[in-house]
């Protein structure tokens, strides 16, 4: 197929990588070119000046960038993909942003004659990488029909969650249960160190139990040893437990563990872990303010 991938980040690149090893003709955009020419020097794949010129012909136009405001700023701004949007073609946003931003998309896709689905991914840098990722889709069941075989290239799973902005309503989840889980080890292993234990035996004995997780398989050693230079931002989880507390307020949900655990990261960004990786909400519990 003929499709274009705007936003060659840490997500992004490998996504539209993979794309490109799939045999489709991809054309790539990034706001940043020298991103996007040591992207072209590794993939097969044509470098557009714009959004809108990267659009132009394409069945498919897939976005990962940061924020709400990047994805305006690439798709319905001048020179952004919705100038050009192919009537039939998919505007897939794998950004994760506010379900309002979708369904504001959605609008503007219909009135082209297009599609569009919201469709945030859950799996990391190395769910990006190694073409592993779950992505969660909001939309016309028919447009993910179309934009599923292409998806695959790097999904390990992919569901239909429902009506637009039901994708980025599941990230949310994802990202709320994050939130208190990684709290969580964050205080145990902290604790740990307070009770004069071997942590890295606890943790040793504890992750066959029912305390395992992703992130303590993932992070408790990486926590221990104080590094956090890796990873999944804490500025993009600020962002992202803002989306669904900004969210829980139209729908009443009650995030009280949610709401406490952004407080920590605004303190972890205050204390320079803007780019640290999440599980960095143990470096607040051992730094001296944080030691009780
Ligand atoms: N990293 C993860 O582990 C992870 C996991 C799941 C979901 N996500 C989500 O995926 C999205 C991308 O994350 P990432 O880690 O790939 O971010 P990243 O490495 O910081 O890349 C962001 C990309 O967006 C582009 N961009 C940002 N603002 C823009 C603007 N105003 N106009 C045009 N382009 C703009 C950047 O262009 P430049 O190169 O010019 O800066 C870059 O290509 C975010 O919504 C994030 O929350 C990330």
């Amino acid at each position: 197929m003929n499709v274009a991938f705007l936003g060659l980040g840490v997500m992004g690149g490998p996504m539209a990588g993979h794309l490109a090893s799939a045999g489709h003709r991809v054309s790539v955009y990034n706001r940043t070119r020298s991103r996007a020419e040591d992207w072209a020097r590794e993939h097969a794949g044509s470098i557009a000046a714009t959004p809108a010129e990267a659009t132009r012909g394409a069945e498919l136009v897939f976005a990962c960038v940061g924020n709400d405001d990047d994805v305006r700023a690439i798709t319905l701004a001048p020179g952004g993909a919705f100038e050009a949007l192919e009537p039939q073609a998919i505007f897939v946003d794998h950004t994760t942003d506010s379900a309002t931003l979708a369904r504001e998309l959605d609008a503007a896709a219909r009135a082209r004659g297009a599609g569009c689905l919201d469709a945030p991914v859950s799996g990391g840098q190395s769910g990006a990488e190694q073409g592993r990722l779950t992505v969660m889709v909001g939309g016309e069941l028919a447009a993910f029909d179309r934009a599923r075989p292409a998806m695959e290239a790097y999904a390990r799973k992919l569901v239909h969650l429902g009506p637009t902005g039901s994708g980025q309503l599941a990230k949310m989840v994802n990202q709320i249960c994050i939130a208190g889980t990684l709290q969580g080890l964050a205080e145990g292993l902290h604790f740990a160190k307070q009770a004069g234990l071997d942590a890295h035996a606890v943790v040793d004995a504890i992750s066959q139990g029912a305390a395992q997780s992703w992130q303590m398989d993932n992070r408790a050693a990486t926590m221990l040893e104080g590094r956090y230079d890796f990873g999944f931002a804490v500025e993009w989880m600020r962002k992202d437990l803002g989306l669904a507390l900004d969210e829980s307020r139209r729908n009443g949900a009650k995030l009280e563990l949610a709401e406490l655990v952004a407080e920590f990261y605004a303190e972890v960004d205050a204390q320079g872990g803007r780019r640290w990786d999440t599980s960095s909400l143990l470096a607040r519990l051992s730094s001296p303010d944080g030691e009780r």
